[in-house]
C-alpha cells in the first residue's frame, strides 16, 4: 500500500526521495509523487504510473531544487489512479503539502464544510481534504503545529501524514494512526518512512512512531510529542539487516530470490531456538498453568498467514488437543468472537502492520485474551501490541507473493506447538526427541526440494496456458493446497481453487473436464489411499493430474498421475513447509512463462494498511 518516504538535511532533497521511493515499490502502488521545499515555495512534481515516469519528468529530481521534501507511492482507494489523485496534495493557496497513507473515514463531511467556505479541491481524494482543513486551521491560528494537532483531533481514521509548510524550511511534521510510521536519525539529517527499507542506505538508527504521536524533524533534530502535545523522548533502534537484503542480488525477481533463501532463512529461524535438543523460546511468558487453563486458542491472520493457522490447526489440535479456531482478522473483529482471559489469541503477520489484523489484535485485548504474534518485521505495530511476540528472521522480504515469511511462519507455529505440547505433557519424550531433531533437518531437505526446480519449470512450461485450476488434498494437503493455490492466482491471474478433496463430489467435481488441471497433493501418508482414488476419479473425467507426494509415495501417485513432483519424507507435522515450496516455484514459472509482472502483480500491494 501507500509508501511514504521524508528528507530532511543538507543534500539535494529529491534525489534522495526517488531512491527511498524506488525501495518502497514493492509495496504495490499505482502513481507516485515528490515535493520539495526551496526559496519559499513547494514544487510539486506526481504522475500516474511507473516511479521511472516521475524519474524521467523531473530528470533524476534535478529540476526540483531544495533540502527537504516528502515522497510518496499512493495505491489508490478514494478517486482513480491518474495525476491529480496522486499525492503529495497542496493546499488551495499553494503554501501546505501532504502525503497519506491510510483512509481519512469522514473526509466527505469535512470536505462539505471547506466547500461552504469557499474551498477549492483538485482531486477526489481523502488525502487533499486533509490538506484543505490544514490551511484553514493554519490561517486561524497562523502556527502551522498547532494546526496539525487541530486537525488530527477533526479527522477519523487511519494515517501515516507528511507534510510539509512553505513558511517553515527546513522543517517536516509527522503523524500517525492506525498505519506504519518511523522516524530515521541520519548524521545532519532526519527522514521519515513507511518502513525501513526506505532510508537504511542512510542511516541504521530509527525510532517507531506510536499512535497519536507527532513529530517535528529538522536536520539536527527529532522532536517527538504525544496526543496532547507534550514533548516525549523515543527509543531508538538499530536496523540489523544489510541493504543487500532488500536488493536482488543477480536475481530476477525478488520472488525467485526469497524462495532461494528459504533454507537460510529457515536455519535463522530454527537455530538459535534450540538447546541440547530442546525448543527454548525467547523472553516467552507462557507457562504450563497459562497453558491448561485455556479453553481454546485462536489463530488470526490474512492471506498466507491464514493458511499458515489452517496448517497449525491440524498440528496444534493432534499435538495438544486443545480446540483450535482460526479466523480470517477481517472476519473476526466483526464477528463478536467469544473471549476472555482464558484465550489465547495467536496473530500472524509478515508485515506487522496488516490494518485486519492489528485490529482484531487490538479487539482481543480488549476482551481480556492473551496476545502472541508471530511477525516478521521487527518493531512493527503488531509486534508492539502483543502480549509475546515470537520473530520470524527472514530479512526483509521484497516481492508482493510471499514465500520465505510463509515458510518461516509456520515452522516457527510448529515450534510453538512442540513447546506447548512438551510445557504440557501432552507429548512423550522420545516423540519429542524425534520431532526437534527432525525439524532441525527441514533447511536441508528444503535444498533437496529447491533441487528439483528444473523439473518444476518443465511442468510449468506444460501447464501455463490452462486458464483454472484444482488444488485438491486432505487435511495438511488441503491446508498447503489453498496456500499453494493463492500463490498460483496472485501471481500468474489463472483462476484456481482449494478444495478439500472430499468436497469435489459435493459440486466442484462438476467442473473438471478433458484437460483440467487438477494438483493433487498427497503427501500426508495416513491419507495416500484416500488422496489415490481422488485422483483416479478426477482423471476418470478428462483431468490432467500434476501430484505431490514424498519420496515413498512417488511410485503409488506414479500409476495415475500425469507427472508427479516429490518431497523428501519427513515427520506428517512438517510436510506442508517442505510441500509448499514447489507449489511456489510453480506459479513462478507460470507466471514467468506468461510475462507476468511477478514481484508486483496487478492491483496488490505488500502491506494492506487500509480495511
Ligand atoms: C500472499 C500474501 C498475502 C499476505 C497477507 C497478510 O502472497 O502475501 O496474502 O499474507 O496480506 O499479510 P501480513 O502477513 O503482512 O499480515
Amino acid at each position: 500500500m501507500c509508501g511514504i518516504v521524508g528528507y530532511v538535511g543538507k543534500e539535494q532533497a529529491a534525489p534522495i526521495l526517488l531512491d527511498g521511493l524506488s525501495r518502497l515499490e514493492y509495496r504495490g502502488y499505482d502513481s507516485a509523487g515528490v515535493c520539495v521545499g526551496g526559496d519559499g515555495a513547494l514544487k510539486v512534481a506526481k504522475t500516474k504510473g511507473r516511479l521511472s515516469n516521475l524519474s524521467e519528468m523531473t530528470h533524476g529530481g534535478g529540476d526540483l531544487p531544495g533540502t527537504f521534501g516528502i515522497g510518496h507511492t499512493r495505491w489508490a482507494t478514494h478517486g482513480e489512479p491518474n495525476d491529480v489523485n496522486s499525492h503529495p496534495h497542496l493546499s488551495q493557496d499553494g503554501r501546505i503539502a501532504l502525503v497519506h497513507n491510510g483512509i481519512i473515514e469522514n473526509y466527505m463531511e469535512i470536505k462539505e464544510m471547506l466547500l461552504e467556505k469557499g474551498v477549492q479541491f483538485a482531486s477526489e481524494t481523502d488525502s487533499e481534504v486533509v490538506a484543505q482543513l490544514l490551511q484553514y486551521y493554519y490561517r486561524k491560528t497562523s502556527d502551522i503545529f498547532q494546526a496539525v494537532y487541530k486537525v488530527l483531533h477533526r479527522i477519523e481514521g487511519a494515517y501515516a501524514l507528511g507534510i510539509l509548510c512553505a513558511d517553515k524550511p527546513d522543517q517536516i511534521i509527522a503523524a500517525r494512526k492506525d498505519a506504519p510510521l518511523l522516524l530515521g536519525h541520519g548524521d545532519g539529517c532526519a527522514f521519515i518512512a513507511s518502513d525501513a527499507t526506505a532510508i537504511i542506505k542512510h542511516t541504521r538508527e530509527v525510532s517507531y512512531m506510536e499512535d497519536g504521536e507527532v513529530a517535528l524533524l529538522t536536520a539536527d533534530r527529532i522532536q517527538v510529542y504525544n496526543a496532547l502535545g507534550d514533548p516525549i523522548e523515543k527509543e531508538r533502534h538499530v536496523i540489523d539487516w544489510e541493504i543487500s537484503a532488500a536488493e536482488k542480488g543477480g536475481y530476477e525477481h525478488f520472488m525467485f530470490k526469497e524462495i532461494m533463501e528459504e533454507p537460510e532463512a529457515l536455519r535463522r529461524t530454527i537455530g538459535p531456538r534450540i538447546r541440547d535438543g530442546r525448543i527454548e523460546l525467547e523472553g516467552f511468558s507462557v507457562t504450563a498453568d497459562t497453558l491448561r487453563s485455556m479453553s481454546r486458542l485462536y489463530i488470526v491472520a490474512c492471506g498466507s498467514s491464514y493458511h499458515v493457522g489452517m496448517v497449525g490447526k491440524y498440528n496444534i489440535e493432534k499435538l495438544l488437543r486443545i480446540p483450535v479456531e482460526v479466523q480470517l482478522a477481517s472476519e473476526f473483529r466483526y464477528c463478536d468472537p467469544i473471549l476472555d482471559e482464558k484465550t489465547l489469541v495467536i496473530i500472524i503477520s509478515q508485515s506487522g502492520e496488516t490494518l485486519d489484523t492489528m485490529a482484531a489484535l487490538r479487539e482481543a485485548k480488549a476482551r481480556g485474551a492473551r496476545i502472541l504474534s508471530i511477525v516478521n518485521v521487527v518493531g512493527s505495530s503488531i509486534a508492539r501490541e502483543s502480549d509475546d511476540v515470537l520473530y520470524t528472521w527472514a530479512g526483509p522480504e521484497i516481492a508482493v507473493a510471499t514465500t520465505k515469511a510463509y515458510s518461516t511462519q509456520l515452522m516457527l507455529l510448529d515450534m510453538i506447538t512442540l513447546y506447548f505440547a512438551d510445557l504440557l505433557g501432552t507429548v512423550d519424550e522420545k516423540t519429542y526427541r524425534k520431532l526437534v531433531t527432525e525439524l532441525q533437518t527441514i533447511p536441508d531437505k528444503l535444498e533437496k526440494v529447491l533441487a528439483q526446480k528444473e523439473k518444476i519449470q518443465y511442468f510449468a512450461s506444460q501447464y501455463f496456458n490452462h486458464d483454472s485450476v484444482f488444488f485438491i488434498g486432505r487435511n495438511l494437503d488441503f491446508a498447503l493446497g489453498l496456500e499453494g493455490s493463492l500463490k498460483l492466482k496472485e501471481i500468474s491471474y489463472i483462476h484456481s481453487e482449494a478444495y478439500a478433496s472430499g468436497e469435489l463430489k459435493h459440486g466442484t467435481i462438476s467442473l473438471i473436464e478433458d484437460g483440467t488441471l487438477v494438483v493433487a497433493l498427497s503427501t500426508y501418508g495416513p491419507l495416500l489411499d484416500k488422496a489415490m482414488s481422488n485422483v483416479v476419479e478426477v482423471r476418470a473425467r478428462g483431468a490432467d493430474v500434476l501430484a505431490l507426494t514424498t519420496e515413498s509415495g512417488e511410485e503409488a501417485l506414479a500409476k495415475n498421475a500425469t507427472g508427479v513432483l516429490t518431497v523428501p519424507d519427513t515427520a506428517e507435522m512438517f510436510l506442508p513447509s517442505l510441500g509448499v515450496v514447489p507449489l511456489q516455484l510453480f506459479a513462478y514459472y507460470v507466471a514467468l512463462q506468461k510475462g507476468c509482472d511477478i514481484d508486483k502483480p496487478r492491483n496488490l500491494a505488500k502491506s494492506v494498511t487500509v480495511e
